[in-house]
């Protein structure tokens, strides 16, 4: 065991309050209801003010995790935002939260994995941890996914939801608790079936880029719903082989909420029963990086996951990446 720990001291999140029903979606595209809820599990998601932005969404995350934690704010030695909807390409989201929180000083800066952004994150927090570098890591997942998603695209913009998660992560010796494993993938290659072609240096906008609706997301759902079940249980069966646990030894999974069917499908074929999988996509959808931190705090709050549970993330999305981590809390 490592001397110092990497333990999650404080969970928070933040949805917005304005909501997008499945029959929203009825009045201005051919969709259903029944289409959505049946092909993906999701009944609402959570859209941001015209005034909010990925950083207020951070910020009100990140108040409730360091008020779970029970730090001071000014004892934060690091701020790390998971994001690809930043509240603007320059400075990092970090940044702005930073200036929110009001304790300048420490580091700051934001990380770019889309799905797998937060499991990321906690691998390069708990680094910084275990290597005694620093003591408090405030970590968050936020995401204004409304602003890149494109309401005529029916096969895309019934996916996803605005919202933030935060965790604070802090240094405890001699501790049964902690991040205790973490795996981190990806191939490049499989960037054509989730990305956003225009706003880049390789695409910088236009009149032109703006036409053709080149800002959007442009997602192959039907290719990415094949990777995410191989992947999701691959990421389950390797970290429980790497991490010598059976089903038993798991209290609960907390997945990327991506599809209730690709997650039904991986850990259902894998013999986890439907208590151990913590879902609650019906209500926010897929909020990218914010979707772990969002459904831990959630778990918690509910008393699904509690001190002491051993806890298993795993999340994959564009890059493609994909990712895992074990957790005891
Ligand atoms: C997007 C997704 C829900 C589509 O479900 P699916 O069962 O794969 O559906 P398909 O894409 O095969 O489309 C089936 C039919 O439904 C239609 N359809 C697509 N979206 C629809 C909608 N919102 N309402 C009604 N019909 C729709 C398609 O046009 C297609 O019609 P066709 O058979 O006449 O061509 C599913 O593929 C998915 O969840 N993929 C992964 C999501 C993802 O990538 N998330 C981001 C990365 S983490």
């Amino acid at each position: 065991m490592e001397k110092v720990q990497a333990v999650i001291t404080g969970t928070g999140r933040y949805l917005p309050e304005k909501i997008l029903t499945n029959h929203d979606f009825e009045k201005f595209l051919d969709t259903s209801d029944e289409w959505i809820t049946t092909r993906t599990g999701i009944k609402t998601r959570h859209i941001a003010d015209d005034n909010q932005a990925t950083a207020d969404l951070a910020y009100y995350a990140a108040e409730n995790a360091i008020k779970d934690a029970g730090i001071d704010k000014n004892d934060i030695d690091l701020i790390i935002v998971s994001t690809f909807t930043p509240h603007m390409p320059l400075p990092s989201t970090a940044c702005f939260v930073q200036e929110k929180l009001g304790i300048a000083g420490c580091g700051a800066f934001d990380i770019s994995a889309a799905c797998s952004g937060f499991i990321y994150g906690m691998s390069i927090a708990r680094q910084f941890i275990v290597g005694g570098i620093y003591k408090n890591i405030l970590l968050i997942g936020a995401e204004t996914m409304s602003r890149f998603t494109d309401y005529k695209d029916r096969g895309s913009c019934i996916l996803f939801g605005d919202g933030a998660g935060a965790i604070v992560i802090s240094a405890q010796e001699q501790s049964d608790k902690g991040i205790i494993y973490t795996k981190l993938a990806a191939d490049g290659s499989g960037w054509p079936l989730l990305h956003i072609p225009a706003g880049g240096s390789h695409r910088p906008a236009s009149v032109q880029t703006v036409e053709n609706r080149e800002h959007y997301i442009k997602l192959k759902g039907r290719e990415i719903y094949k990777f995410a079940v191989q992947k999701m249980q691959e990421l389950i069966e390797d970290a429980m082989v790497q991490n010598n646990l059976s089903v038993e030894d798991i209290d609960m999974i907390v997945p990327h909420q991506v599809n209730k069917r690709i997650t039904d499908s991986a850990c259902g074929h894998l013999g986890f029963p439907t208590e151990k999988v913590f879902l609650n996509i019906s209500q926010v959808g897929n909020t990218s990086a914010a979707s772990i931190p969002i459904a831990l705090d959630q778990a918690m709050e509910e008393g699904k996951v509690k001190q002491g549970d051993t806890i298993l993330m795993v999340a994959f999305g564009a890059g493609l990446t994909w990712a895992s981590a074990v957790i005891k809390m």
